[in-house]
């Protein structure tokens, strides 16, 4: 594992741009399984969580490219549809190969599939709203097994005839048997119990495909499933309603190749406006968009930053900053990210600003908290609770410190509390923070911290 090193005090200036968001193109390179003929993604970012997910494509079969920033991927030929092996234990994102290889095959195995250790990450929900589209599953010796049901799925494509161009009578044949299958079944209905994002993604990539119509309702409504389904609809598909509560889809007969460039990401968009709040300063954040950090923005504004939008930029200028006291719950979109929480707290800390955090959807979020509290701040944490109070600089340490990172988000929350800090910090296991951040040390050097691997 490596460190960064960070010499803290320095405000930031200049201009940074967002690449795309990884939790767009995750399930979006799942998607790709089910389309014949090469997908190409521009602007996506070189982060080990995508090149991870590539790996595992690649695992099952598919050619993949990642030069530059554009990737190229063809699952024509894929022939397993058993998510396993060192890449899928990696990330957390392998879990939405369940839905495409369910849409494709009719059948798939998952292993525990990887990602922060930020809380248990169940996939129960997946499961239940897969049965409700009529696939059973079943555990056997620590993977599931998840079938549509034992006639459809034999009767579904088999993995060597998949998309096969040489075998089109086959794949044809085998594709013509499982819609008649399949049509047994009427419009089908699932009802979330939770807006799960993952689960959400898994039924749309479980649906899409067929002549069945699917109605999700309960569904996830983040960016990054809107953004999942216009991908898919630029494919051919039918779905209608990603944004919303209730998610409609037609199921068509095949998807065909599409060139893409997938939303912005927020986080990453988030963590820098962020970092100058914490530092002082003014950059413009280009390749964004406002309306995905609007509920963050409002709380800045509130303390005193001055954001401005222009297009696809965010401009935003920092000095000082009001202490009024600021309170977050977190939860599904339209409420407060989970994912930016910690890099909130590591800004209110650093600027004396009384917070409090309800995380109320992973229970191990709060390890950059205690981190931060070994560095004299004061900070009470309690089950899903957080609460940052303001720090006299008299009782923070000052000498060299070594902080460690324990999950991606929390990381970059590390490095926002050591750019502030007018002393020499280290980060450890910057390797979590890679999974995420393209270069946040080159990014944020360009912005003027003295900060290096
Ligand atoms: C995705 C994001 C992650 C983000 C999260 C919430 C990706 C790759 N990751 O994760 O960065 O923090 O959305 O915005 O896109 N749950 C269950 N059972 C399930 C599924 C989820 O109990 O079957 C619970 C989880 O434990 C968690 C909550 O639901 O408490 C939210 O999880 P979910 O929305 O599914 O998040 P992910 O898709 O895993």
């Amino acid at each position: 594992m490596s460190e960064i090193t960070v010499n803290g005090g320095r405000k930031l200036f200049g201009g940074v741009k967002i690449k795309g968001a990884k939790n767009a193109i995750l399930p979006i390179l799942a998607a790709s399984v089910l389309i014949r003929g090469e997908v190409k993604l521009k602007n996506c970012p070189r982060i080990s969580d995508i090149k991870n997910m590539l790996g595992v494509l690649r695992d099952l079969g598919a050619k993949a490219s990642f030069r530059g920033n554009t990737i190229k991927i063809n699952a024509s030929k894929i022939s397993k549809y058993e998510i396993k092996g060192e890449n899928a234990k990696k990330i957390r994102g392998s879990i939405f190969l369940l839905g495409a290889l369910l849409g494709r095959f009719g059948k798939a195995t998952t292993f525990a599939s990887g990602g922060c250790a930020i809380g248990a990450r169940p996939i129960d929900l997946h499961l239940r709203g897969l049965e409700a589209l009529g696939f059973k599953s079943e555990d056997i010796n620590g993977a599931t097994y998840i079938y549509r049901d034992e006639a459809i799925a034999q009767n579904s494509l088999e993995p060597a005839t998949g998309f096969d161009p040489k075998n089109t009578r086959n794949a044809a044949t085998a594709q013509k048997k499982a819609l008649n299958a399949m049509r047994e079944i009427k419009t089908r209905e699932v009802f979330l119990d939770f807006a799960s994002v993952g689960a959400t993604e898994n039924l749309i990539l479980a649906s899409v495909l067929g002549e069945e119509t699917t109605r999700i309702v309960g569904a996830a409504r983040e960016p990054e499933i809107v953004c999942l389904s216009g991908f898919l609809n630029a494919a051919g598909a039918k779905i209608a309603g990603a944004g919303t509560d209730e998610i409609i889809i037609d199921g068509v007969r095949e998807l065909s190749p599409v060139v893409f460039e997938p939303i912005p990401d927020r986080i990453v968009c988030a963590t820098y406006l962020l970092a100058v709040c914490a530092t002082g300063g003014s950059i413009t954040i280009k390749n964004t968009l406002y309306e995905h950090n609007e509920n963050l923005i409002a709380k800045l504004r509130s303390v005193g930053a001055k954001i401005q939008t222009r297009g696809n930029s965010i401009k935003i200028n920092v000095a000082e900053l009001k202490k009024t006291p600021l309170s977050v719950h977190t939860a599904p979109w339209v409420g407060f990210p989970t994912d930016i929480q910690s890099q909130l707290g590591a800004m209110c800390a650093v600027r004396g600003i009384p917070l409090t955090i309800t995380e109320n959807l992973f229970e191990n979020r709060f390890s950059y908290a205690s981190e931060l509290k070994k560095l004299g701040f004061n900070i009470e944490i309690n089950g899903k609770t957080a609460k940052f109070e303001p720090t006299p600089r008299e009782n923070l340490t000052n000498t060299q410190l070594a902080l460690t990172a324990e999950d991606l988000r929390g990381g970059a929350a590390l490095i926002i509390a050591a750019l502030a800090l007018p002393q020499k910090t280290t980060v450890k296991n910057y390797e979590l923070v890679a999974r995420g951040y393209e270069d946040i040390v080159a990014d944020l050097k360009k912005l003027g911290a003295d900060i290096y691997l």
